[in-house]
Protein backbone atom coordinates (compact mmCIF):
# COMPACT_ATOMS: atom_id res chain seq x y z
CA UNK A 1 0.00 0.00 0.00
CA UNK A 2 1.43 3.36 -1.04
CA UNK A 3 1.92 6.34 1.75
CA UNK A 4 -0.58 7.77 0.02
CA UNK A 5 -3.52 5.84 0.93
CA UNK A 6 -3.05 5.40 4.34
CA UNK A 7 -5.30 7.71 5.92
CA UNK A 8 -6.77 9.37 9.30
CA UNK A 9 -10.11 10.34 10.80
CA UNK A 10 -10.55 14.38 11.84
CA UNK A 11 -13.68 13.96 13.79
CA UNK A 12 -11.70 11.33 15.82
CA UNK A 13 -8.45 13.59 16.31
CA UNK A 14 -10.51 15.91 17.01
CA UNK A 15 -13.15 14.67 19.51
CA UNK A 16 -9.95 13.40 21.26
CA UNK A 17 -9.04 16.75 22.15
CA UNK A 18 -10.87 19.12 24.09
CA UNK A 19 -10.66 21.51 21.50
CA UNK A 20 -14.32 21.78 20.19
CA UNK A 21 -15.38 22.38 24.00
CA UNK A 22 -12.74 25.49 24.50
CA UNK A 23 -13.54 26.97 21.28
CA UNK A 24 -17.45 26.86 22.18
CA UNK A 25 -16.45 28.10 25.36
CA UNK A 26 -14.53 30.88 23.95
CA UNK A 27 -17.21 31.75 21.89
CA UNK A 28 -19.88 32.34 24.46
CA UNK A 29 -18.15 33.55 27.21
CA UNK A 30 -16.29 35.99 25.31
CA UNK A 31 -18.45 39.13 23.77
CA UNK A 32 -17.49 40.13 20.16
CA UNK A 33 -13.79 40.12 19.27
CA UNK A 34 -14.47 38.24 16.47
CA UNK A 35 -11.51 39.11 13.97
CA UNK A 36 -9.91 37.47 17.31
CA UNK A 37 -12.08 34.54 17.88
CA UNK A 38 -11.64 33.54 13.93
CA UNK A 39 -7.80 33.86 14.26
CA UNK A 40 -7.61 31.35 17.11
CA UNK A 41 -9.96 28.99 15.00
CA UNK A 42 -7.05 29.48 12.45
CA UNK A 43 -4.36 28.50 14.53
CA UNK A 44 -6.23 25.51 16.36
CA UNK A 45 -6.89 24.25 12.65
CA UNK A 46 -3.72 24.55 11.71
CA UNK A 47 -2.29 22.88 14.70
CA UNK A 48 -4.52 20.02 14.74
CA UNK A 49 -4.37 19.28 11.08
CA UNK A 50 -0.60 19.57 11.33
CA UNK A 51 -0.96 16.62 14.01
CA UNK A 52 -2.88 14.57 11.39
CA UNK A 53 -0.03 15.37 8.57
CA UNK A 54 2.99 13.75 11.43
CA UNK A 55 0.57 11.06 12.16
CA UNK A 56 1.22 10.45 8.52
CA UNK A 57 4.47 10.85 8.74
CA UNK A 58 4.69 14.13 6.39
CA UNK A 59 6.41 16.62 7.87
CA UNK A 60 6.44 20.24 8.12
CA UNK A 61 8.30 22.49 10.11
CA UNK A 62 6.85 23.46 13.03
CA UNK A 63 4.79 26.57 12.65
CA UNK A 64 5.99 29.15 14.83
CA UNK A 65 3.19 30.34 17.04
CA UNK A 66 4.77 33.52 18.76
CA UNK A 67 2.03 36.81 19.27
CA UNK A 68 1.18 40.15 19.14
CA UNK A 69 -1.95 41.01 21.04
CA UNK A 70 -2.19 44.96 20.51
CA UNK A 71 -5.11 46.75 22.10
CA UNK A 72 -6.93 49.19 24.01
CA UNK A 73 -7.43 48.31 27.75
CA UNK A 74 -9.57 46.42 29.54
CA UNK A 75 -9.99 44.83 25.64
CA UNK A 76 -9.15 41.18 26.77
CA UNK A 77 -5.78 40.22 26.16
CA UNK A 78 -4.94 38.83 29.20
CA UNK A 79 -8.07 36.79 29.28
CA UNK A 80 -7.61 35.49 25.95
CA UNK A 81 -3.68 34.87 26.77
CA UNK A 82 -4.81 32.66 29.19
CA UNK A 83 -7.54 30.96 26.74
CA UNK A 84 -4.49 30.41 24.39
CA UNK A 85 -2.57 29.10 26.73
CA UNK A 86 -5.39 26.01 26.71
CA UNK A 87 -5.82 25.70 23.60
CA UNK A 88 -2.24 25.29 22.84
CA UNK A 89 -1.96 22.79 25.78
CA UNK A 90 -5.30 20.72 24.51
CA UNK A 91 -3.54 20.51 20.87
CA UNK A 92 -0.46 19.18 22.49
CA UNK A 93 1.93 22.09 21.02
CA UNK A 94 3.08 22.98 24.68
CA UNK A 95 3.70 20.40 27.22
CA UNK A 96 2.60 22.41 30.46
CA UNK A 97 0.31 24.96 29.32
CA UNK A 98 0.38 26.92 31.93
CA UNK A 99 0.41 31.17 30.94
CA UNK A 100 3.75 33.29 33.06
CA UNK A 101 2.91 36.81 33.09
CA UNK A 102 5.67 39.43 33.06
CA UNK A 103 6.68 42.56 32.67
CA UNK A 104 9.94 44.76 31.80
CA UNK A 105 10.87 44.65 35.80
CA UNK A 106 10.50 40.94 35.87
CA UNK A 107 13.41 40.86 32.82
CA UNK A 108 15.82 43.04 33.05
CA UNK A 109 18.21 44.02 35.66
CA UNK A 110 19.19 47.31 37.42
CA UNK A 111 22.50 46.62 36.96
CA UNK A 112 25.18 45.55 34.65
CA UNK A 113 25.27 41.83 34.66
CA UNK A 114 21.78 41.25 36.20
CA UNK A 115 19.78 41.06 33.17
CA UNK A 116 20.55 38.03 31.69
CA UNK A 117 20.59 35.54 34.51
CA UNK A 118 17.23 37.33 35.31
CA UNK A 119 15.90 36.91 31.54
CA UNK A 120 16.88 33.36 31.86
CA UNK A 121 15.14 32.49 35.04
CA UNK A 122 11.99 33.93 33.81
CA UNK A 123 12.52 31.71 30.60
CA UNK A 124 12.98 28.87 32.54
CA UNK A 125 10.27 29.15 34.42
CA UNK A 126 7.73 29.43 31.42
CA UNK A 127 9.28 26.99 29.41
CA UNK A 128 6.58 24.26 28.22
CA UNK A 129 4.11 26.98 28.83
CA UNK A 130 3.04 30.87 27.45
CA UNK A 131 5.07 33.49 28.84
CA UNK A 132 2.73 36.45 28.00
CA UNK A 133 5.13 40.15 28.12
CA UNK A 134 2.66 43.11 29.43
CA UNK A 135 2.95 46.25 28.25
CA UNK A 136 6.42 44.92 26.16
CA UNK A 137 7.21 48.21 24.72
CA UNK A 138 8.51 48.89 28.15
CA UNK A 139 11.34 46.56 27.36
CA UNK A 140 13.22 49.10 24.69
CA UNK A 141 14.19 52.65 25.88
CA UNK A 142 15.73 53.89 22.81
CA UNK A 143 16.48 57.70 24.60
CA UNK A 144 18.91 55.10 27.22
CA UNK A 145 21.67 53.47 24.80
CA UNK A 146 22.78 51.51 27.94
CA UNK A 147 19.59 50.25 28.91
CA UNK A 148 19.93 46.67 30.01
CA UNK A 149 16.33 46.03 28.14
CA UNK A 150 18.28 44.90 24.78
CA UNK A 151 20.22 42.79 26.18
CA UNK A 152 16.79 40.69 27.39
CA UNK A 153 15.41 40.91 23.85
CA UNK A 154 18.32 39.60 22.77
CA UNK A 155 18.30 36.43 24.45
CA UNK A 156 14.39 36.64 24.14
CA UNK A 157 14.63 36.62 20.67
CA UNK A 158 17.39 33.47 20.78
CA UNK A 159 14.40 31.38 22.50
CA UNK A 160 12.10 32.57 20.32
CA UNK A 161 13.85 31.18 17.40
CA UNK A 162 15.40 27.91 18.65
CA UNK A 163 13.19 26.51 20.95
CA UNK A 164 9.78 27.55 19.28
CA UNK A 165 8.63 23.78 20.25
CA UNK A 166 8.43 24.61 24.03
CA UNK A 167 7.91 28.10 24.18
CA UNK A 168 4.87 30.66 23.20
CA UNK A 169 5.62 34.51 23.46
CA UNK A 170 3.01 36.41 23.65
CA UNK A 171 3.35 40.26 23.44
CA UNK A 172 0.79 42.38 24.90
CA UNK A 173 0.35 46.12 24.63
CA UNK A 174 -1.19 49.47 23.56
CA UNK A 175 -1.40 49.68 19.82
CA UNK A 176 0.80 52.55 19.17
CA UNK A 177 3.51 52.04 21.05
CA UNK A 178 3.73 48.70 19.92
CA UNK A 179 3.81 49.59 16.33
CA UNK A 180 6.44 51.90 17.69
CA UNK A 181 8.75 48.93 19.54
CA UNK A 182 8.09 46.73 16.56
CA UNK A 183 9.74 49.55 14.28
CA UNK A 184 13.17 49.84 16.13
CA UNK A 185 12.81 45.76 16.98
CA UNK A 186 12.38 44.13 13.81
CA UNK A 187 13.83 41.12 13.82
CA UNK A 188 10.98 40.45 17.08
CA UNK A 189 8.20 41.27 14.73
CA UNK A 190 9.04 39.10 11.99
CA UNK A 191 9.49 36.26 14.41
CA UNK A 192 6.19 36.77 15.45
CA UNK A 193 3.71 34.58 13.00
CA UNK A 194 0.24 36.61 14.13
CA UNK A 195 -0.26 39.78 15.30
CA UNK A 196 -3.95 40.03 16.39
CA UNK A 197 -5.60 43.16 17.27
CA UNK A 198 -7.95 43.67 19.64
CA UNK A 199 -11.07 46.42 18.74
CA UNK A 200 -12.62 48.72 21.38
CA UNK A 201 -16.01 47.05 22.20
CA UNK A 202 -18.70 49.00 20.89
CA UNK A 203 -21.80 50.21 23.48
CA UNK A 204 -23.81 46.40 22.92
CA UNK A 205 -21.20 44.93 23.39
CA UNK A 206 -19.99 46.63 26.77
CA UNK A 207 -23.75 46.30 27.76
CA UNK A 208 -23.63 42.73 26.95
CA UNK A 209 -20.85 41.88 28.98
CA UNK A 210 -22.60 44.30 32.00
CA UNK A 211 -25.28 41.51 31.76
CA UNK A 212 -22.97 38.52 31.79
CA UNK A 213 -20.85 39.72 34.83
CA UNK A 214 -23.93 40.70 36.96
CA UNK A 215 -25.80 37.06 35.87
CA UNK A 216 -22.54 35.47 37.18
CA UNK A 217 -22.81 37.18 40.70
CA UNK A 218 -26.45 36.98 40.78
CA UNK A 219 -27.32 40.49 39.93
CA UNK A 220 -30.19 41.78 37.25
CA UNK A 221 -30.73 44.97 35.74
CA UNK A 222 -34.24 46.33 36.07
CA UNK A 223 -35.78 47.62 32.27
CA UNK A 224 -35.08 50.87 33.39
CA UNK A 225 -31.49 50.30 34.73
CA UNK A 226 -30.79 49.17 31.45
CA UNK A 227 -31.08 52.25 29.83
CA UNK A 228 -29.14 53.75 32.63
CA UNK A 229 -26.44 51.88 32.30
CA UNK A 230 -26.49 52.06 28.23
CA UNK A 231 -26.36 55.64 29.06
CA UNK A 232 -23.25 55.29 31.17
CA UNK A 233 -21.37 53.50 29.24
CA UNK A 234 -22.00 55.84 26.08
CA UNK A 235 -20.72 58.36 28.41
CA UNK A 236 -18.29 56.74 30.20
CA UNK A 237 -16.50 55.93 26.36
CA UNK A 238 -15.60 59.00 25.48
CA UNK A 239 -13.80 60.51 29.08
CA UNK A 240 -10.41 59.77 29.85
CA UNK A 241 -9.21 56.64 30.88
CA UNK A 242 -11.80 54.74 29.36
CA UNK A 243 -10.82 51.03 29.70
CA UNK A 244 -12.99 49.12 28.09
CA UNK A 245 -15.06 46.04 29.81
CA UNK A 246 -12.45 46.90 33.14
CA UNK A 247 -14.12 50.41 33.30
CA UNK A 248 -17.43 48.54 33.09
CA UNK A 249 -16.27 45.88 35.69
CA UNK A 250 -15.34 49.08 38.02
CA UNK A 251 -19.00 50.85 37.48
CA UNK A 252 -20.99 47.86 38.30
CA UNK A 253 -18.94 46.93 41.30
CA UNK A 254 -19.96 50.76 42.04
CA UNK A 255 -23.03 50.24 41.40
CA UNK A 256 -23.93 47.37 43.87
CA UNK A 257 -22.30 49.29 46.39
CA UNK A 258 -25.46 51.68 46.09
CA UNK A 259 -27.52 49.20 45.83
CA UNK A 260 -26.29 47.45 49.24
CA UNK A 261 -26.31 51.16 50.39
CA UNK A 262 -29.73 51.73 49.66
CA UNK A 263 -30.98 48.20 50.73
CA UNK A 264 -29.61 49.45 54.02
CA UNK A 265 -31.15 52.89 54.32
CA UNK A 266 -34.01 51.58 54.55
CA UNK A 267 -34.26 49.50 57.37
CA UNK A 268 -36.75 47.33 59.23
CA UNK A 269 -38.40 46.49 55.94
CA UNK A 270 -38.74 43.19 54.99
CA UNK A 271 -36.54 42.24 51.77
CA UNK A 272 -37.49 40.06 49.10
CA UNK A 273 -35.53 37.99 47.12
CA UNK A 274 -36.21 40.28 44.17
CA UNK A 275 -35.16 43.61 46.09
CA UNK A 276 -31.66 41.81 47.01
CA UNK A 277 -31.30 40.79 43.05
CA UNK A 278 -32.59 43.85 41.33
CA UNK A 279 -29.69 46.74 40.23
CA UNK A 280 -32.12 49.78 40.02
CA UNK A 281 -31.60 52.97 37.44
CA UNK A 282 -30.74 55.13 40.44
CA UNK A 283 -28.02 52.97 41.43
CA UNK A 284 -26.31 53.89 38.28
CA UNK A 285 -27.74 57.78 38.23
CA UNK A 286 -26.05 58.25 40.76
CA UNK A 287 -22.72 58.19 39.07
CA UNK A 288 -20.98 61.82 38.88
CA UNK A 289 -20.74 61.03 35.01
CA UNK A 290 -24.49 62.37 35.22
CA UNK A 291 -23.77 65.19 36.69
N1 LIG B 1 -15.10 40.02 25.34
C1 LIG B 1 -15.26 39.97 26.67
N2 LIG B 1 -16.34 39.37 27.19
C2 LIG B 1 -16.51 39.31 28.51
N3 LIG B 1 -15.67 39.85 29.41
C3 LIG B 1 -14.56 40.46 28.96
C4 LIG B 1 -14.29 40.55 27.56
N4 LIG B 1 -13.14 41.23 27.39
C5 LIG B 1 -12.70 41.54 28.60
N5 LIG B 1 -13.53 41.08 29.56
C6 LIG B 1 -13.35 41.24 31.00
O1 LIG B 1 -12.83 42.54 31.21
C7 LIG B 1 -11.77 42.55 32.15
C8 LIG B 1 -10.51 43.11 31.53
O2 LIG B 1 -10.02 42.23 30.52
P1 LIG B 1 -8.46 41.94 30.34
O3 LIG B 1 -7.76 42.08 31.64
O4 LIG B 1 -8.31 40.67 29.61
O5 LIG B 1 -8.07 43.17 29.39
P2 LIG B 1 -6.62 43.60 28.85
O6 LIG B 1 -6.78 43.87 27.40
O7 LIG B 1 -5.60 42.61 29.27
O8 LIG B 1 -6.38 44.99 29.58
P3 LIG B 1 -4.97 45.74 29.85
O9 LIG B 1 -4.45 46.18 28.53
O10 LIG B 1 -5.35 46.92 30.68
O11 LIG B 1 -4.08 44.76 30.53
C9 LIG B 1 -11.65 41.12 32.63
O12 LIG B 1 -12.36 41.01 33.83
C10 LIG B 1 -12.31 40.28 31.55
O13 LIG B 1 -12.89 39.14 32.08
MG1 LIG C 1 -3.93 42.77 30.48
Amino acid sequence: MSSMDTSVNLQEEYNKTEIAKILNLLNEELVGLVPVKSRIREIAALLLIDKLRKNLGITAGSPGLHMSFTGSPGTGKTTVGLKMSDILFQLGYIKKGHLLTVTRDDLVGQYIGHTAPKTKEVLKKAMGGVLFIDEAYYLYKPDNERDYGSEAIEILLQVMENQRDDLVVILAGYKEPMDKFYESNPGLSSRIANHIDFPDYTVEELLKISKMMLEEQQYQLTTQAEVALTQYIAKRKEKPLFANARSVKNALDRARMRQANRIFDSRGQILTKKELVNIEAEDILQSTIFD
